[in-house]
């Protein structure tokens, strides 16, 4: 879902601010039924990094939908990645959304479509994001180097409607 994986680019680049990164894969792995997406990671210019493309949310989705979010960590950077001990709260979609803009609206405020505050259900739209590049904005606590996976799963009755995954690998930028 879009704003499960825009909330989480943006923590991830908030947090990487200081450290080299580069996207290995942004995929979905289930729920094409709900959401449709061409989102993809590209190198924008020759030090920044922007996602592009279009994204689609094609049922309403209420407050039955948990979202759930684990983090892999692979620090050899050789895909044998370890559950990384952070503990992302489980929350339903509208909980979620209401954190997402109370942390990151400024970030969104450009884009048309986006659910507005409060929207329940959250109603199908189709939202372009444009060759956006991370907000840059310094976060400095430090982030272990190597391959990174983020999984987000969103569920209803305890079952899973839709996957995302992210893969990053970030290293140490000594600021030259
Ligand atoms: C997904 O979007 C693409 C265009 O971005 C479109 O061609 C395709 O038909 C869509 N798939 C579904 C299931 O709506
Ligand atoms: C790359 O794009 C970013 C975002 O627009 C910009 O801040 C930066 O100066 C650009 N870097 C180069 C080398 O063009
Ligand atoms: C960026 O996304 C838009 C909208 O989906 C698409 O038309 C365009 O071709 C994409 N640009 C690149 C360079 O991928
Ligand atoms: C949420 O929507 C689903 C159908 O998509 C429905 O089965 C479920 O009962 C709804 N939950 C609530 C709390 O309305």
């Amino acid at each position: 879902m879009l704003i499960v994986l825009f909330s989480l680019l943006l923590f991830v680049s908030v947090t990487l601010q200081l450290m080299q990164i580069d996207f290995e894969r942004l995929e979905q792995l289930a729920g094409f039924d709900i959401y449709n997406s061409s989102l993809r990671v590209r190198k924008y210019n020759r030090t920044a990094v922007a996602i592009n493309g279009t994204i689609e949310l094609m049922v309403p989705l209420n407050e039955s939908v948990m979202v759930t979010s684990d983090l892999f960590h692979s620090s050899r950077g050789n895909q044998q990645f370890n559950h990384y001990p952070v503990k992302f709260p489980t929350q339903n979609v509208y909980e979620f959304l209401e954190n997402f803009y109370k942390d990151y609206s400024e970030y969104v405020d450009d884009l048309d479509n986006l659910p507005a505050k409060g929207e329940c259900p959250i109603k199908p739209c189709k939202v372009d994001i444009l060759n956006k590049p991370f907000p840059a904005k310094a976060v400095p606590p430090f982030f272990p180097s190597g391959l990174w996976k983020a999984q987000i799963k969103l569920t209803m009755n305890d079952v899973e409607i839709a996957r995302f995954e992210l893969i990053i690998k970030a290293r140490q930028d000594l600021g030259i």
